[in-house]
């Protein structure tokens, strides 16, 4: 097991990962001073895989245990299902000292921390993330929140979480679709932070087979101490925390103008990096060798690269101009200096076109 500290002062806490952590959680729980009164939120097909060995894990270290299940997906990331958590906790007349598990992916993480930051004022909640993507992003970091029909995560909270706990062991029964988007966001930090890491992706990644569970506890561990650097620097994203968002304003565009029916996350975030690379080549912040050596890794990992010819680059800036990282005109872009550090340029749209990838 790897432990990385996230250091905010009092809002510090733990990110434990390794194999074979879920049977764990109960006694690395009464470490962190979790109280005994816990719900576990989860959803249906999550809980068939893994409530069990947690819920077992739990009760053993003494802990009384409720289980909350709310409908799986995105569409339902709501205040409507926040409420009905809210009816059990007061239905089983949770206290300040009680706490919430998150089980699952980046819907539940988000959903159950907003929960938990809103419930009596706020109460301790620990992420137990199953998906690669909420295991190197969302579980990380204290963002949390809902969905409006406006838009996504236009409710929410900066709310530390007492624990994260990734057990790589979750990531087996993880569509082979899910791990390689996910990976798109290891592969961002190499871009951002960490040459080494980058590298190590380059020797490892081949024609995106999976990486072994030792391999995927290291990138998984780096990924975590590179997002708690970037919070601990600014954890409330004022300006810096931002080089998170490195391919995500095109990414986060392409998702929107496909209605988020084409792309998982990770594939949307993949095919703006390197198009955030192009603009960093076009600025001359990159150079050809560290541009080539992006786009190669992103094929190499089965992700997706270019703008498929049929979306039409118009409707696109108009996506990212809505984003709510543009302003005046010009859309603040997160770019590369070549491989491992960043820097934030403002684009005007005919800037972005000239380099964008096809
Ligand atoms: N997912 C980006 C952040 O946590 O800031």
């Amino acid at each position: 097991m790897q432990t990385i500290n996230v250091n905010l002062g009092e809002r510090s806490y733990p990110i434990h990962v390794g194999e074979s952590l879920l049977p764990q959680a109960g006694e690395l729980m009464r470490r962190a001073g979790v109280g005994e009164r816990v719900a576990v939120v989860t959803d249906a097909k999550i809980a068939g895989l893994y409530l069990k060995p947690l819920e077992e894990s739990l009760h053993s270290s003494g802990f009384k245990v409720a289980t909350v299940l709310v409908p799986e997906g995105e569409e339902h990331k709501n205040l409507a299902t926040v409420s009905t958590i809210y009816d059990r906790l007061v239905g089983e007349r949770f206290d300040r000292g009680s706490a919430l598990v998150a089980l699952g992916g980046g819907v539940i993480g988000d959903m159950t921390g907003f929960t938990a930051a809103t419930f009596l004022r706020g109460i301790s909640y620990v992420q137990v993330p199953t998906t690669l993507l909420a295991q190197v992003d969302a579980s990380v970091g204290g963002k949390t929140g809902v969905n409006r029909p406006e838009g996504k995560n236009l409710i929410g909270a900066f709310y530390q979480p007492r624990l994260v706990l990734i057990d790589v062991d979750t990531l087996q029964s993880l569509p082979q679709r899910e791990l390689t988007a996910g990976l798109a966001e290891v592969v961002k930090y190499g871009i951002i932070a960490d040459p080494a890491l980058f590298a190590l992706l380059e020797e490892n990644l081949h024609d995106s087979t999976a990486l072994s569970r030792e391999l995927l506890v290291h990138v998984i561990a780096v990924s975590c101490r590179i997002k708690a650097s970037v919070v601990e620097k600014d954890e409330r994203e004022s300006d810096y925390r931002a080089v998170l968002n490195f391919g995500h304003t095109v990414g986060h565009a392409l998702e929107a103008l496909t209605r988020y029916e084409t792309y998982l996350h990770g594939e949307a975030v993949a095919i703006g990096m390197v198009q955030a690379a192009a603009i960093s080549l076009r600025e001359r912040l990159c150079d050809k060798a560290a541009f080539e050596r992006i786009r190669r890794l992103i094929f190499r990992a089965g992700l997706p690269a270019e703008i498929p010819s049929g979306v039409d680059l118009r409707e696109l800036l108009k996506h990212m101009e809505v984003d709510k990282k543009s302003t005046g005109g010009k859309v603040k872009f997160v770019l590369c200096r070549g491989i491992g550090a960043t820097a934030f340029h403002w684009l005007s749209p005919a800037e972005i076109v000239a380099a964008l990838q096809r």
